[in-house]
C-alpha cells in the first residue's frame, strides 16, 4: 500500500519527509520520491527513484535545500510499472501544482483523454499524473488564487478511492489534503502540523492527531489545520485524539502481527477484485488482457499451472475449476518439478504461472522454460511489475496488496478469486457456461466478501480450539475435490508457523495409510462443506471417529450431522463447491495462527523461511 507523509513548520522539511518514509517502509513499495519548496531557489526541489528509500536518500546526497514545506511518497504499483516517471509527486503541466497519492482514480483513463484533447502532455503512466493535471488545471484557470479552491472544483470529477496531499509554488507554506476512502491522519504539533497515511510515520513527531473523515478536505499550515467537508459543504471541526501505540503497533494498525492484519484484510480484498473485475451488468473483464491473448484462450487445448507453496494450492483449485467449467484439460505442477521435467509443450498449450511475489526462482525458471518450448504464458502476480510479471507474455494482478507476512494469507485467496474469474471468463468465451450458469456463478461471487467477513467473526472459537491443541506435534487434514488443495494449504500455513508436523491428504486415500495414525491422540481437520463428496467426507470421519481420532471439521453451516460428528465444528455460509476453498481456509489459517501463537512462535517472519524465495 503506498505511504504519503506531509510536513509544514520550523524544521528543514528534508529529513522529516525522509524519517517518515522510513516509518511507512513497512507497507511494502517499489519507488519513493519527495517535493518541497526551497525558498532559496523559489521554487520545487523534487527527488523521485525506482527501488528503495535507499536510492532516493543517496540522490539527494548533500543537496543543501532551505524547505520547510513538502511532501513524500513510497509507492506500491497498480497502474504502471515501477519508475521514476511513474514515483511520486507528480508535477501538473504549469509546474505549480504538486501531488502525492493513496488508491485508484477509477475513470483516470476518460479523464486523460479529455485532457489530452486540451492539449496536456503526460509523462507518466498512472492514475495519479491525470489527478495533478486536474486540479492543476483547475488551480491555473483560478490563476493560482487557491489550492483549496482549485481541489474543490477538481475532485467531483474523480471517481475511486483515493487520498491525496497538494503543494503549491504560489502558497508554499500550505498543504491541501482530501480523504476518500483511503486513510490520511493530521499530526498536531506546535509551529508545525504533519499529514500521513497513517500514524506510523507521525509518532516521532507528536501522537495528538486528527482522523480525517471521508471526503474532508483539509488546508494545512504550521499555525493551523482547517478542514472543510464536502459531503457538507462546511467548514467542520474534527475532535483530535492521542494516539497510544508505539511504532511497530502502529504498523500493524493495532493487530499483534502483519499475519492476522492481512487475515482481517480478506473481505476487502475480494471486495476490490469484485469492483475492479465484474462490472455492474455482470461481466468480467481483465484491464490487463490484449485481444491477441484472448484469441489464444480459444485456442488453447491444454493448460498447466505452475507454481509453488501455497500458490501451488490455488493452482490445484484452478485446475479443478478449469476442467469443470472451462472443459479444458489441466495438469497442475510445482514449478521445481516443471522445470526439470522436460515438458513437452507447443502453441496449443497455456502455462498459468501463479506466485504472489513474482520473482521465485523455480517459477520465474518454468516460466522461461515454457516459453522456449513455444507455449503461452500468463503470469497471476501481486507484485505489480516483478520480473515474472514482466516476463509472461499476459499478466493479471491479484491486487490484494503488500503481504508482509511470511505465511501468505490474502494473497491466496486473491489468487484463488482471480483464477476462478479467469476460469469463468475463458468457459463463457468458449462457449462451455450456459448464460444463466455464468450469472448465477457471479451472483455468488458477489457474496464471497460478505460470506468471507462472517467467517472472520468466528475468531473466538478458533482461539478456544487451539488452546486444546496447542501443545500437539501431529496434525493430519483431510479434503476431498475443491477442498483436497484446501487440506495441503491448511496442513502448510500450521507447519510453517507453528513448526507441528501437519500433512494433507486426499480423504479418499485414509484406507491407503493415513488411517494407520488414527488413535485418541491424532487431530484429524477434515474439510467437508456442501460438495458432491459430502457423504464420502462423512464416512471418513465415521472411520476416524471408531479409531478414536479427534475430530475437528469445517462443514457449511446447518450441517447438524457433522457438527454432531465433530469435537469441533466451524461453519462456513453456504456456496457452491467452486466458491468453498476460498471460506474453508479461514478457519484453518486461524488454528495455525492461533496454535504458532501459543506456542511462542515468530508468526511474521518463522524460522528457516523467506517471504519470497529467490534462490533454487
Ligand atoms: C506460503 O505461506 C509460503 N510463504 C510459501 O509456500 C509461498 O507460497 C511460496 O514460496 C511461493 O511464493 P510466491 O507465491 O511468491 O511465488
Amino acid at each position: 500500500m503506498c505511504g504519503i507523509i506531509g510536513y509544514t513548520g520550523y524544521r528543514n522539511a528534508v529529513p522529516v519527509l525522509i524519517q517518515g518514509l522510513e516509518q511507512l517502509e513497512y507497507r511494502g513499495y517499489d519507488s519513493a520520491g519527495i517535493v518541497c519548496y526551497d525558498h532559496r531557489k523559489g521554487g520545487f526541489f523534487l527527488i523521485k527513484e525506482k527501488g528503495k528509500l535507499a536510492v532516493l536518500k543517496e540522490k539527494i546526497g548533500n543537496f543543501s535545500v532551505d524547505a520547510h514545506v513538502g511532501i513524500g511518497h513510497t509507492r506500491w504499483a497498480t497502474h504502471g510499472e515501477p519508475s521514476r516517471a511513474n514515483a511520486h509527486p507528480h508535477i501538473d503541466a504549469s509546474g505549480r501544482v504538486a501531488l502525492v497519492h493513496n488508491g485508484i482514480i477509477e475513470n483516470y483513463a476518460a479523464l486523460k483523454a479529455v485532457l489530452q484533447k486540451k492539449k496536456v502532455r503526460f509523462v507518466s503512466q498512472t492514475d495519479t499524473e491525470v489527478g495533478a493535471q486536474l486540479i492543476g488545471r483547475c488551480y491555473v484557470k483560478g490563476k493560482g488564487k487557491s489550492l483549496f479552491e482549485a481541489a474543490k472544483a477538481a475532485i467531483p470529477q474523480m471517481r475511486g478511492y483515493f487520498a491525496f496531499v497538494l503543494l503549491s509554488k504560489d502558497n508554499p507554506d500550505t498543504l491541501v489534503a482530501y480523504k476518500h476512502s483511503n486513510p490520511l491522519v493530521i499530526g498536531l504539533g506546535q509551529g508545525e502540523n504533519f499529514v500521513a497515511s497513517d500514524v506510523t510515520a507521525l509518532l516521532p513527531y507528536t501522537r495528538q492527531v486528527i482522523y480525517l473523515e471521508d471526503d474532508d478536505l483539509a488546508v494545512i499550515t504550521r499555525k493551523d489545520v482547517r478542514i472543510f467537508s464536502l459531503k457538507s459543504q462546511t467548514w467542520v471541526k474534527r475532535e483530535p485524539a492521542t494516539v497510544h501505540w508505539n511504532v511497530s503497533q502502529a504498523q500493524k494498525q493495532g493487530f499483534p502481527h502483519f499475519m492476522l492484519k492481512e487475515m482481517h484484510e480478506q473481505p476487502v480484498v475480494l471486495r476490490n477484485i469484485l469492483e475492479k473485475r465484474i462490472s455492474k451488468k455482470g461481466d468480467i473483464f481483465f484491464d490487463t488482457m490484449t485481444g491477441g491473448f484472448r484469441s489464444r484462450l480459444r485456442q488453447i487445448d491444454r493448460v498447466y499451472m505452475v507454481s509453488c507453496g501455497t500458490a501451488h494450492h490455488a493452482g490445484l483449485v484452478g485446475s479443478v475449476a478449469m476442467e469443470k467449467y472451462a472443459r479444458i484439460p489441466c495438469r497442475t505442477q510445482v514449478s521445481s518439478e516443471f522445470r526439470y521435467g522436460d515438458p513437452i509443450l507447443s502453441a496449443k498449450d497455456l502455462v498459468i504461472l501463479i506466485t504472489q511475489s513474482g520473482e521465485t526462482a523455480d517459477t520465474l525458471a518454468a516460466l522461461r522454460e515454457a516459453k522456449a518450448k513455444g507455449a503461452a504464458t500468463l503470469a497471476i502476480v501481486n507484485v505489480v511489475g516483478s520480473t515474472i510479471a514482466r516476463e509472461a507474455d499476459a499478466v493479471l494482478y491479484t491486487h490484494a496488496g503488500p503481504e508482509i507476512g511470511v505465511a501468505s494469507t490474502k494473497a491466496y485467496i486473491a489468487q484463488l478469486a482471480t483464477l476462478l474469474l479467469l476460469v469463468f471468463y475463458t468457459g463463457k468465451l468458449r462457449r462451455k457456461i450456459h448464460p444463466r450458469e455464468f450469472k448465477t456463478l457471479i451472483r455468488d461471487f458477489r457474496r464471497l466478501p460478505e460470506h468471507c467477513a462472517k467467517v472472520l467473526q468466528e475468531g473466538k472459537r478458533f482461539e478456544a480450539c487451539a488452546q486444546k491443541h496447542f501443545s500437539r506435534r501431529h496434525f493430519l487434514y483431510i479434503g476431498r475435490g475443491y477442498n483436497y488443495p484446501t487440506a495441503l494449504e491448511g496442513a502448510l500455513k500450521l507447519k510453517e508457523i507453528s513448526y507441528a508436523h501437519a500433512h494433507g491428504y486426499a480423504a479418499g486415500e485414509m484406507k491407503h495409510g493415513p488411517i494407520a495414525l488414527i488413535d485418541h491422540e491424532q487431530p484429524v481437520i477434515c474439510i467437508a462443506p456442501d460438495s458432491l463428496t459430502y457423504e464420502k467426507m462423512i464416512s471418513n470421519i465415521q472411520e476416524i471417529r471408531a479409531r478414536d481420532g479427534i475430530v475437528i471439521a469445517i462443514g457449511s453451516r446447518g450441517h447438524h450431522d457433522l457438527e454432531k460428528m465433530a469435537d469441533e465444528f466451524f461453519s462456513i455460509p453456504r456456496t457452491q463447491e467452486v466458491f468453498s476453498p476460498i471460506l474453508t481456509i479461514i478457519p484453518l489459517q486461524f488454528l495455525a495462527y492461533k496454535v504458532a501463537v501459543l506456542n511462542g512462535r515468530d508468526v511474521d517472519q518463522p524460522r528457516n523461511l523467506a517471504k519470497s524465495v529467490t534462490v533454487e
